[in-house]
């Protein structure tokens, strides 16, 4: 008799560890027929992903356009539109629905943004501002390879 708790409590760990991996790290997700991974979202988080995703493409057309007149300001300010502060505004339901690698991915975008943002200030080096967008650009298409929404 007394074993029963145990059992139930065996079973319920396994299901919390089964909900955990699912919304930690897979996200709400299927296999796409190019083999990429799909992220399924509602239309409302779908609108608000893709317009993020056309915000940081502002940003490097801005800063591209920055570094070519070697104005810092613009490169800062372009930067920091999409920097972490940005994320303030992700609805509740999306991240839940994002495997985990493209959390980190997504994250270290802002911030790598943010970075340029102060680099771009307290140095003035326009070179540096390029290799920093050169190495945010390799983060884009590599998430890009990987996953689709839908
Ligand atoms: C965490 C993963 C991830 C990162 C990082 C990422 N993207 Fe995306 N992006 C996506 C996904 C997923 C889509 C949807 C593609 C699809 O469904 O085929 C997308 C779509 C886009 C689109 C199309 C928008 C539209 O309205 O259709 C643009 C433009 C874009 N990304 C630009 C960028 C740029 C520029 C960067 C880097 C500064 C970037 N993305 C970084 C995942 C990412």
């Amino acid at each position: 008799m007394a074993r029963l708790p145990w059992v139930l409590f065996l079973i319920m760990s396994l299901i919390a560890t089964a909900l955990a991996y699912k919304f930690i790290f897979s996200g709400k997700t299927e296999v796409a027929p190019d083999g990429r991974t799909t992220i399924l979202l509602e239309d409302s988080e779908q609108t608000f992903f893709l317009n993020e995703m056309r915000n940081f493409l502002i940003a490097v057309q801005q800063i591209t356009d920055g570094i070519e007149k070697d104005d810092m300001q613009q490169i800062a300010l372009a930067a920091r539109k999409v920097g972490s502060a940005d994320l303030g505004h992700v609805p509740a339901g999306l991240t839940g629905k994002l495997p985990l690698a493209t959390k980190k991915m997504g994250l270290a975008t802002h911030k790598a943004f943010d970075q340029m943002a102060m680099d771009a200030e307290s140095l003035g080096d326009k070179e540096h501002s390029l290799s920093q967008l050169n190495k945010i650009l390799s983060t884009c298409t590599a998430c890009h390879a990987l996953y689709r929404i839908r």
